[in-house]
């Protein structure tokens, strides 16, 4: 199945994880089982009101038969969150993509630490099953404002995760430095570190995960765009130069790459249209790329070998792409 190919499944079960938390397991439709996912995907879900968000996969990744992912209902929602929590029921027919993984483990890595807050607990839980069958050395932090609004409790504390994952619970902001800090010291020279949560959470797991590990070794996923950091830099205008046949088309100051793109005929695939998701990623022949989105890593943000045409700009006066 191709990354964009859409794919029906049916809903087979709904369970309330935590305050405003839903979990949604679905099969396919045609009977089949699902291809294999590596843990840390995620897959676009087409809402009832025709909302198309990603989610993080949150089962155990050897499961084939069916695939679990988890919704925060959002206030106030922008429709997706709350389409699926209020117009989805056993049975519901959805529209979902084929996994994507933009926050893959290493696998090189001598141990993992998983700190995640909130709903940012889903990707570190598919991980988590992985580093577990595997007998890996891993440790799970898990910081939620109380137990009612911490997801997969059940799971959690159960085997095989109970020796592996440390709760923390209404952690004072003034704490929260030290708490990080305590979590990371103990990791030593070859760990790798895994956050999702919370945008300035993330933020603040990098600044103290900084202090112990080179950035290499420091993953993050975003669920949404920070506004703030998407105001940050001025837009400038730039040309975009297909490599396939030289065609040039001049991206305007208020125009993304995607809708230059689209005004000559060439059609970039777009999901989340923030940066977020990897689906607009195209390879970079030349120039310079500013890049705007929450999803490539260091390591790819450095090379400037790709870019997420929705919202990265080009500090070059001409990107030359692969297209
Ligand atoms: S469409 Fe999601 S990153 Fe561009």
């Amino acid at each position: 199945m191709q990354a964009h190919q859409i794919l029906k499944v049916r809903v087979d079960a709904l369970c309330e994880e935590a305050h405003g938390v839903r979990s949604f397991r679905i099969s396919r439709l045609d009977g089949r089982p699902f291809e294999r996912y590596t843990p840390g995907a995620h897959i676009d879900v087409m809402s009832p009101s025709g909302i198309m968000r990603q989610y993080s996969l949150c089962g155990d990744p050897e499961c084939l038969d069916s695939q679990i992912f988890a919704v925060k209902k959002e206030e106030p929602s922008r429709g997706g969150s709350r389409s699926l929590h209020e117009e989805v029921s056993v049975g519901t027919e959805l529209s979902v993509s084929a996994p994507r993984n933009l926050f893959r483990l290493e696998e090189s890595a001598s141990e993992h630490v998983l700190i995640g807050a909130g709903i940012g607990i889903t990707p570190l839980l598919s991980m988590a099953y992985r580093l577990a069958a595997q007998n890996a050395r891993f440790m799970l932090h898990y910081f939620a404002r109380s137990e009612a609004h911490a997801a997969f409790m059940t799971r959690l504390s159960g085997e095989p995760f109970e020796t592996h994952v440390t709760l923390h619970f209404a952690v004072a902001r003034d704490a929260l430095a030290a708490t990080l800090d305590a979590c990371l010291c103990q990791a030593g020279p070859g760990a790798h570190v895994y956050t999702c949560g919370p945008a300035p959470f993330m933020d603040l797991v990098v600044e103290h995960a900084q202090a112990h590990l080179p950035a290499t070794a420091i993953h993050l996923e975003r669920f949404k765009a920070d506004p703030a950091a998407a105001a940050e830099t001025s837009p400038g205008s730039f040309d975009v130069q297909l490599a396939s046949t030289g065609q040039t088309v001049h991206v305007e100051a208020d125009t993304s790459i995607v809708e230059a793109l689209a005004s000559i005929g060439i059609e970039v695939d777009t999901s989340c249209g923030e940066g977020v998701c990897g689906t607009c990623m195209v390879d970079v022949m030349s120039g310079e790329p500013e890049h705007r989105d929450h999803c490539l890593s260091q390591a790819e943000r450095a090379s400037n070998s790709v870019i997420c045409c929705c919202v990265s700009r080009s500090r070059s006066p001409v990107l030359v792409l692969n297209l």
